[in-house]
């Protein structure tokens, strides 16, 4: 039988890692553009035949591990080898007394999804993305805060990675004035603001849309914020349906998968 190998990628690996991820979606893909940045930051797997035929990306952080980027070579699907990268993943973060797995399929790619429930993933949440223009706003009334009254927001996005928002990310993010929310219209609504590590000039907003009134008090405020940072993109990720003002893009529902390791 033919041998397989799942080891660290080397930077060697890009360009036959990078033949296979130029059409996989649609719309192409984004494996280029943090391949280094991966290679980098380490944990950055391949599994090769005698090549390699597929790439995955792991980040730990607190207790949880982050999957992102599986990729098998079409040629190579059904044959088990994403299945094998990610019980790779947990296996590493079991040996890390991590206690959860987690990661971010989009609601339509039914293989992913089919991929990650045989491995008994579970969906935890559902998040929609929207693309916001940066411009100049007036009239906006947020509130800088921390937090510390709402224990049930667990986690926040991070360079597209839903981060453990713990006492040491909070205070992080407060003192950078990266927290927001406006209460002047009934329940509130709260964003946490972040940089792309990955991406230049775009901004990362985990929006929790208590009132539609607030949230328009918010996004007008970012929209403003981006305009005066210079950002070029604006990423929002909500869990909640927005109303499509003020350029605001609907883009793609994702599922956040979560498995728990021990
Ligand atoms: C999704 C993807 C990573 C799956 O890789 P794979 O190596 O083919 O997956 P596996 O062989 O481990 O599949 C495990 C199970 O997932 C399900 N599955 C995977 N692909 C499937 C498909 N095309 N249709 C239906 N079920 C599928 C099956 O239940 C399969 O078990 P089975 O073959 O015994 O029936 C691969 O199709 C791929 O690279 N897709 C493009 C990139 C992508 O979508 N990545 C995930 C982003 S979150």
């Amino acid at each position: 039988m033919e041998q397989k190998l799942i080891r660290n990628a080397i930077q060697s690996d890009k360009i036959s890692v990078l033949n296979f991820c130029k059409n996989t979606f649609s719309w192409g893909d984004y494996i280029q553009d943090v391949w280094d940045y991966w290679l980098a930051e380490g944990n950055l797997l391949v599994i090769e035949k005698s090549y390699p035929v597929g790439m995955c990306h792991a980040f730990f952080s607190k207790n949880q591990v982050w999957i992102e980027g599986i990729r098998i070579d079409s040629n190579f699907r059904r044959q088990g080898l994403a299945s094998e990268l990610v019980k790779h993943v947990e296996s590493l973060a079991r040996e890390k007394q991590m206690s959860f797995s987690l990661m971010l399929i989009d609601t339509e790619n039914t293989s992913s999804l089919l991929m990650a429930k045989n491995l008994n993933y579970q969906i935890f949440q559902t998040w929609n993305f929207y693309s916001l223009l940066p411009g100049i706003t007036r009239n906006h009334k947020i509130k800088f805060g921390d937090l510390s009254n709402y224990p049930e927001i667990s986690h926040y996005v991070e360079s597209w990675r839903w981060l453990v928002l713990d006492n040491t990310a909070l205070f992080s993010l407060s003192t950078q004035n990266r927290i927001i929310f406006s209460d002047k219209f009934g329940d509130i609504s709260i964003a946490i603001l972040t940089d792309s590590q990955h991406f230049d000039n775009t901004l990362i907003v985990t929006l929790f849309s208590g009132s539609q009134n607030n949230t328009l008090e918010l996004i007008s405020y970012i929209q403003n914020y981006g305009a005066q940072k210079n950002y070029k993109k604006i990423q929002i990720l909500t869990k909640e349906t927005l109303s499509l003002i003020n350029n605001l893009e609907y883009k793609i529902t994702f599922n956040l998968m979560k498995k728990l390791l021990c």
